[in-house]
């Protein structure tokens, strides 16, 4: 989590720094607080809260300087004060830097520099890492020839010290033209301007800025001027940097006329998927294509097991791959949660392929999990939506969605995209074992009629706002479905509960008669899912337990049917499409019904309390 920026070359600093920590505040909103160095020193800005309250707190004294870095914090280590905001200051004031990350051997180090005398101002891990810097330069000659590696060695000696994660951008108070940043675990990345450079956690505060980024890696430090940028490894020392495009365009990331995020994100879902599926459909031979799996076809026909791993939303989507993958492809899948598969030691065999599955590409777990199953020798693939990010690199492989940036911190439309992209996997799998050509072409055509029923699916937004007037103060909700909307139900309570703050269940609809049943009432709303399918009947007969209990029901259906229309206090209906697509359709009313109940809560429907977008500590 956090957010980190930094600015060196000819322009005012704080421009930069304040538009990047805007861009960056769905990793953290707790704190934000930039520092510039001008003539007159370091002017350090800090204030609780959004970016706004910071805005305020720097009112017209905009600081001068063209050096400067800035945070956007979510709170790990002491709660969110200005005292705890960053950025930190070391020694007496000569080292000032900004970190995300978590610094696990924190204590130590800090009862370390107390007995040293460095007082502390904050309850922050990161703090030691500012004393760290200014005690490390403390015992190096200031006469030495070469004063930037003083700087150089001073971080270095520092990072290797630190146990945890860490991306950092520096400023050394008596140093007008250096920037230092350095990584490890959490991301960074480095743009290259003309006769400038910058500092961000992703590339979003770089567009319209720069088009050409530099990826930082783990062990990697980077010593940031106007005119120039040089990269060195802990262990390789001096490396030439690998300066990629950046391909972000400033427009994708502007709220075009929305009111959120989250709503433009929702009605982005029809070309979310298009661009999911585009270039990737082979109607000649009846299956997808992927260019990033890095396995031949025969590595890939001899997978006989497949883990699908994830955190939150995207630990959805694997439960929706996992019937997709064992349908189609017939290949056995596991789908574990990446905080805990990381811990586990579970068996592997050899013939094993794991999938980490994320929006962001940085989610700490999800990264860990699959770095612990690189490491013992199995082949890890991604289906990612930031290009370039730290699951990207880590995986030996895997498949961008293509959504574009989601900002509202409740994932929408890369849910459904990740789902469209099991979807193709699941038909690529199926394709190189038994599924035959014909099967293969329907299913393709089934593929290609997702974007219109989806667009057709938001159609029900001004029904939908009705159903949420209606409920918007109760305070448990029940979502209910079976096989492949099973996970829609976990889906649609985690959308609800995570941006209204109203509790809400998911459960596979026959489940609830063991226990979830015990909290119907009239007062506890079931939404059901309930298209036609295999369980069709089974689903309507879970309706009328709930019904005879006096509870209202919601129902999202497929098409107009007298035995849901007693049953349900409210339909939505949402066109019918092959029961292994319909939780991509069948989604779009529950977002809808969390964005329209969280709004006349007066919720923060973009910035949820206590959340983050990119959650990097674990
Ligand atoms: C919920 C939500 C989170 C994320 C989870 C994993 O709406 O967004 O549950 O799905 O934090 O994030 P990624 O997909 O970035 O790994």
């Amino acid at each position: 989590m956090c957010g980190i920026v930094g600015y060196v070359g000819p322009k005012t600093a704080g421009t930069f720094l304040i538009d990047g920590l805007r861009r960056l505040e769905y990793r953290g909103y707790d704190s934000s607080g930039i520092a510039v160095l001008g003539d007159d020193g370091v002017a350090l800005h800090r204030a609780v809260g959004r970016i706004d309250n910071l805005v305020s707190v720097i009112g017209s004294q905009s600081p001068s300087g063209s050096l400067g870095i800035g945070h956007t914090r979510w709170a790990t280590h002491g709660p969110p004060t200005e005292g705890n905001a960053h950025p930190h200051r070391g020694g007496n004031g000569e080292v000032v830097l900004v970190h995300n990350g978590v610094i696990e051997n924190f204590q130590p180090l800090r009862e370390e520099l107390v007995a040293k005398g460095y007082a502390f101002q904050s309850s922050t891990d990161s703090e030691v890492i500012a004393h760290l810097i200014a005690d490390a330069l403390a015992t190096s000659p200031r006469d030495s020839e070469d004063a930037e590696q003083r700087y150089v060695d001073a971080v270095q000696q520092t990072a290797n010290r630190l146990r945890g994660t860490y991306g950092l951008a520096v400023l050394f108070a008596d140093c007008p033209e250096m920037l230092i940043a350095a990584r490890f675990g959490s991301p960074l990345v480095v743009g290259v301007g003309r006769g400038e450079h910058f500092i961000a956690s992703d590339a979003s505060p770089l567009a319209g800025h720069t088009d050409r980024i530099v990826y930082l890696a783990d062990h990697q430090l980077a010593i940031l001027r106007p005119g120039s940028l040089t990269v060195l490894h802990r262990d390789n020392g001096k490396i030439s940097p690998d300066v990629q495009m950046l391909e972000t365009e400033t427009e994708q990331v502007s709220l075009d006329g929305y009111d959120h995020y989250m709503l433009k994100e929702i009605y982005e879902q029809p070309d979310a998927i298009r661009n999911a599926m585009r270039g990737r459909l082979d109607d000649q031979n009846a299956t997808a294509l992927f260019g990033g799996l890095n396995l031949t076809p025969q590595q890939l026909r001899s997978v006989d097991r497949i883990i699908l791993t994830g955190c939150g939303t995207s630990w959805h989507s694997a439960l929706v791959g996992e019937y997709l993958l064992e349908e189609f492809a017939r290949i056995p899948v596991e789908v574990e949660y990446a905080s805990e598969l990381r811990y586990r030691n579970p068996p592997i065999e050899p013939g094993t392929l794991v999938f980490g599955i994320t929006q962001s590409g940085e989610t700490a777990d999800t990264l860990a999990a699959l770095v612990e199953t690189k490491r013992k020798g199995h082949r890890t693939l991604a289906i990612n939506n930031v290009v370039g990010s730290s699951i990207a690199q880590a995986a030996d492989g895997g498949v961008y969605l293509h959504a574009g940036p989601e900002i509202g911190v409740a994932s929408t439309k890369a849910y459904t995209s990740q789902c469209c992209t099991l979807a193709m996997l699941a038909l690529y799998f199926g394709r190189l074992r038994h599924l035959s050509y014909e099967a293969g072409k329907s299913y393709i055509e089934n593929l290609r009629r997702l974007p219109a029923a989806v667009e057709q699916a938001l159609s029900c937004d001004a029904l939908v706002r009705g159903i949420a007037e209606k409920y918007q103060s109760v305070n448990t909700f029940l979502y209910l479905g079976r096989q492949y909307n099973f996970p829609t139900a976990l889906e649609g309570a985690l959308k609800l509960k995570e941006i209204s703050y109203i509790h809400a269940e998911g459960y596979p609809a026959a489940e609830m008669k063991h226990g979830p049943i015990a909290l119907v009432d009239q007062h506890t709303p079931s939404v059901f899912i309930v298209p036609r399918g295999t369980t069709y009947e089974k689903v309507l007969a879970n309706m009328e337990e709930v019904k005879a209990r006096g509870g209202p029901i919601i129902a999202i259906a497929c098409q107009a049917d007298p035995a849901i229309d007693s049953l349900a206090d409210d339909v939505v209906h949402v066109p019918a499409i092959p029961e292994f697509l319909q939780p991509i359709v069948s989604v779009i009313p529950l977002q809808l019904l969390a964005y329209h109940v969280a709004l006349m809560r007066g919720c923060d429907v973009d910035k949820p309390r206590n959340l983050a977008k990119s959650v990097t500590v674990e």
